[in-house]
């Protein structure tokens, strides 16, 4: 193949690729873990991409000046809640939040803070996608990738990036990992928010 054809097919596979999805698309990828699914959530993730869908309403941790992130989530009572802790790497100082969330059918809901209610995405193997709305004072919805890995195959990327599309989330994300340094497990240096 010469090289313009080579460019021509690329040129017409990105025109395919960036083609609106239809609303039946959408809905499939619109899907959430059922309550039944809930507990695969359970452990440690790193943050790989974080949507807001404008960023003029996003009041919340500033992600621009973030290097990483991750969450556990740990069940707890039975089931009945989980408690999430949450880890950020800024300027090289960890900040760390501890939230308790009560399983309420398919959904996590958190009285006390925002955001207030998460939903869970069905998506790529060895991904979380959380979705998270009516975070009274941050912003009214966020779209956050978690991952087992440090890195996240393209083509799962991709997929993210048509669920967050078609849950009309801002491109591109607000965040996106390069793999720096992530907050240990356990640091003394800085006090850690109950909420
Ligand atoms: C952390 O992020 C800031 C802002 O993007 C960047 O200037 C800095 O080089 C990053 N530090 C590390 C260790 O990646
Ligand atoms: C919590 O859920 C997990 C997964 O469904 C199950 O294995 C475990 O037995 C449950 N724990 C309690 C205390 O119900």
């Amino acid at each position: 193949m010469c090289f313009l054809s080579k460019a021509l097919a690329l040129a017409l596979l990105l025109t395919l690729t960036t083609a609106a999805l239809t609303p039946e698309e959408c809905a499939n990828l619109k899907k959430t873990l059922s309550a039944d699914e809930l507990h695969t959530i359970s452990g440690k993730w790193i943050l790989h991409e974080f949507y807001v869908l404008s960023e003029v309403e996003y009041t919340g941790q500033p992600m621009k000046e973030t290097n990483s992130s991750w969450i556990e989530f740990n069940p707890a009572d039975n089931n009945q809640t989980f408690i999430a802790k949450q880890r950020f790497m800024v300027n090289e100082m960890c900040i760390r939040y501890s939230i308790h969330l009560t399983v309420v059918g398919n959904t996590l809901q958190s009285a006390a803070s925002s955001p207030s209610s998460a939903s869970f995405l069905k998506t790529c193997d060895d991904c979380l996608l959380a979705h998270f709305s009516n975070s009274g004072g941050i912003g009214t919805n966020l779209l956050l990738l978690y991952a087992k890995t440090e890195k996240v195959p393209q083509k799962d990327q991709e997929e993210v990036r048509e669920q967050a599309k078609c849950l009309g989330f801002q491109q591109p994300p607000l965040f996106t990992y390069t793999q720096a340094e992530l907050c240990p497990e356990q640091s003394e240096t800085t006090k850690e928010t109950e909420e």
